[in-house]
């Protein structure tokens, strides 16, 4: 692979393009991504304009660019992200008709909790996560689930730090959240009250695969205060259909 001046590869500089997009900053001018990912200018401009004619990235009418549907359709095809979500779907419909509240599934991606699919009613509260968004796997119920069933390196890592603080609720003592991770061990689901979102409270269940490792998290975003006690029964029955359906 050709290396630019500056030694990164044509790989590493696509990637760079595509990272300058963000669940918030869905179209830029080509100026702004070559700014925004340290690519010289016209290097940027080059790179936008093949990417254009890939189809993987599209122009729109203010000579904005945006993700285009050839780099979304090549990247969901074949992901492993899709086989989960469609054996979820169904009983993720079910979980949000009784809940009434945001309900989400969420992989472990780069030590973060990625957010793959996601269904809300019209009458949901507020909601940190949207699809394809991440949290961090400290303070959100799905990251805790996913840290506390996670790998000792994954633990290591984290408690390692930095912890950032979300809100006052937010553990962001190493101590604590070890205690959090093993109590979530126990009792086989996380409840994060406020730790995002002072108005939310997470309610996340883990989903196994047939090994029994935990492949997913399964939550719902209920309002600070709410009973957590009826939706923790529909997430537990969900994430075992779930599991159940994948091992069709
Ligand atoms: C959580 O999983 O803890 C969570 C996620 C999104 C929110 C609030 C809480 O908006």
């Amino acid at each position: 692979m050709a290396n630019s001046p500056s030694g990164d590869s044509m790989t590493e500089r696509l990637v760079r393009v595509l990272e300058t997009f963000t669940p918030a900053r869905t179209a830029q001018t080509a100026a702004e991504i070559g700014r925004r990912s340290g690519i010289p200018s016209s290097t940027a401009h080059r790179i936008v304009g093949e990417l254009v004619d890939a189809g993987l990235l599209e122009r729109d009418a203010q000579h904005r660019v945006r993700v285009g549907m050839r780099l979304w359709e090549l990247a969901t095809r074949s992901s492993r992200a899709l086989r989960l979500r469609q054996a979820a779907l169904p009983f993720m419909e079910r979980v949000q008709s009784r809940v009434r509240e945001h309900t989400q599934l969420a992989i472990l991606e780069q030590d973060e909790a990625l957010f793959i699919e996601q269904l809300s009613g019209s009458a949901a509260g507020s909601n940190a996560t949207r699809v394809a968004g991440r949290l961090p796997l400290h303070a959100s119920s799905s990251g805790l689930v996913l840290l506390a069933f996670g790998g000792p390196d994954l633990q290591q890592r984290v408690l390692g730090g930095p912890l950032a603080r979300r809100t006052a609720a937010t553990i962001v003592d190493p101590d604590a959240l070890r205690r959090k991770l093993a109590e979530i061990r126990t009792l086989g689901h996380a409840i994060a009250p406020g730790y995002i979102a002072d108005v939310s409270t997470g309610v996340a269940v883990p989903v196994h695969d047939e090994t029994g490792a935990v492949i997913a998290a399964l939550s719902v975003v209920l309002p600070h205060g709410a009973q957590t006690e009826p939706a923790l029964v529909e997430l537990l029955r969900a994430a075992r259909d779930i599991e159940r359906e994948r091992g069709l």
